[in-house]
């Protein structure tokens, strides 16, 4: 019994951990160097923030005695971060290294010693040679967003050079040792928790990765991670669920991701690879939503159109309904019978639709009257673009097979009606459907991201979208 549910279990991992992710968010090498640098202007503002408190002692001082001193008023003047790198530990996270660094700060001095002398004066502090390294891992959180934390960190100071002002002048001597060694240490010891609180300081801005991006009153997309971030020699790749749900009732489509992988691309700071899963799982969808239907009047087809939806253009091809219906309008019901779906092939996005249309003639009381039903098949070819930041298209008719479904004005030839209804898609059904597809959907998105020189290809199984990002 223990080794049949073993096995069980055990024939579920891999099923578990195939779960292949519909969007792949990758960034390359450019794309890090970017972060190095928005990094970089946080860590310099945070070291610029350093408090070291007042301190105070008292220092034996030959042939004085006892000296009573204290530091006060310290704030920082000048941080530098001249040199600064990013490197990636494969599998871990990354590495941060800053070197050279320099920090000036300035304060007041005041001594007391025999008792009874008291001198005062300001001093300059100036550090050097500073070096810090910190690693950060990149992990994924209880929602599925990335999460960073600094997990090692190390400071060290080359040379710190103190210069007092006002006073006597061996005093300094005397001095200048043990103090340069106590604001030396104070210095050092404030540096890491400041660089950890930089690197947790960016969680705030990961967590506004829209994890469910709502799109309208019927579908929201999934875009959290669903396994751990890759992180490679030159690269981070993200893999996200990217699949649309109906809100609220997330039901799974009867079709799953197929693995694909990025191409080694590494101009653009990011590539977003979408897979046809994506797309076909807003299909799946709407089609559930039952709002894939377009109900097609007269008043629709422009006015400069020879079609007309009336008894007397149908009826001079099928003879029966200018006989039996003489005089009236008529009305189209068009309705897919099942989920389009959308086949990506290199440079070549096209979707197979499977509809059914049903003409209706208006009694003068507006009631419906059936006349016939035809499968409509479409193929048509879509252009896909990033506005803002959706992803929208447009789409042409490829090609369209009509066969009778039903008829109840007897039989009759669908061919000749063929123009008839590529004129009906193309003026009405392709314009509705593409005012619908202008709207765009949302990509995966963190703060408030610009993207530019953005570009898109489609690929084999899916579309890669290159682009650069700006963070304002
Ligand atoms: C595009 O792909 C579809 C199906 O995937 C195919 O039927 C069509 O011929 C292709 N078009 C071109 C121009 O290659
Ligand atoms: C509407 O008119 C049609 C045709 O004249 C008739 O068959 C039908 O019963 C009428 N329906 C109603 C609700 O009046």
């Amino acid at each position: 019994m223990f080794l049949c549910c073993w096995l069980g279990l055990v024939a579920l991992i891999p099923t578990t951990l195939s779960t292949n992710p519909g969007v792949k968010v990758r960034l390359t090498e450019k794309g890090i160097e970017y972060g190095r640098q928005l990094g970089m202007a946080v860590i310099q503002q945070k070291l610029g923030s350093i408090k070291i408190p007042d301190f105070s002692g008292t220092e034996k001082v030959s042939p004085i005695g006892k000296v009573q001193y204290s530091l006060s008023n310290m704030h920082i003047v000048n941080v530098g971060l001249p040199k600064s790198s990013v490197d990636l530990v494969p599998g871990t996270g990354v590495t941060l290294s800053i070197g050279d660094a320099f920090i000036s700060l300035n304060g007041n001095w005041r001594v007391k010693y025999l008792r009874i002398i008291k001198d005062s004066g300001s001093f300059d502090l100036d550090v050097n040679g500073l070096s810090i390294a910190t690693t950060i891992s990149i992990k994924s959180d209880e929602t599925g967003r990335p999460a960073v934390s600094s997990d090692s960190c190390s400071a060290t100071v080359g040379s710190a050079k103190v210069k007092f002002h006002g006073g006597a002048s061996w005093l300094y001597n005397l001095f200048t040792t043990f103090i340069d060694k106590a604001l030396r240490n104070a210095l050092q010891k404030q540096i890491c928790p400041l660089v950890a609180d930089a690197v947790s300081d960016l969680n705030p801005q990961l967590k506004t990765l829209n994890v469910l991006a709502k799109v309208d009153k019927y579908a929201e997309i999934e875009y959290s991670m669903v396994s751990s971030p890759t992180v490679l020699k030159s690269l981070i790749d993200l893999s996200l669920k990217g699949e649309f749900y109906n809100i609220g009732k997330h039901q799974e489509p009867p079709f799953s991701p197929a693995a694909f992988n990025l191409p080694p691309q590494n101009n653009n700071m990011l590539y977003i690879g979408m897979s046809a899963f994506t797309v076909n799982s807003a299909a799946f969808v709407y089609n559930n939503a039952g709002v894939l239907s377009l109900s097609i009047t007269d008043d629709m087809i422009p006015k400069s159109s020879p079609i007309r939806l009336n008894t007397k253009t149908f009826g001079a091809f099928i003879p029966q309904i200018a006989k039996q219906f003489p005089g009236l309008m008529m009305k189209l019901l068009v309705k897919t019978v099942k989920t389009p779906t959308l086949t990506f092939q290199p440079n070549n996005a096209t979707v197979q639709a499977i509809t059914t249309v049903t003409a209706f003639a208006i009694q003068p009381n507006s009631t419906l009257s059936p006349l016939f039903v035809l499968n409509l098949e479409a193929s048509v070819s879509a252009r896909m673009f990033v506005s803002e930041m959706k992803l929208a298209a447009a789409v042409t008719l490829n090609k369209m097979d009509l066969t009778l479904d039903k008829s109840y004005v007897g039989d009759f030839q669908v061919g000749p009606l063929e123009n008839v209804f590529q004129g009906v898609l193309k003026l009405v059904v392709i314009p509705a459907v593409n005012a619908q597809l202008a709207k765009g959907y949302p990509l995966p998105t963190i703060g408030k991201m610009k993207l530019m020189n953005t570009q898109l290809d489609v690929l084999k199984d899916y579309i890669l979208i290159g682009t650069d990002v700006q963070f304002s």
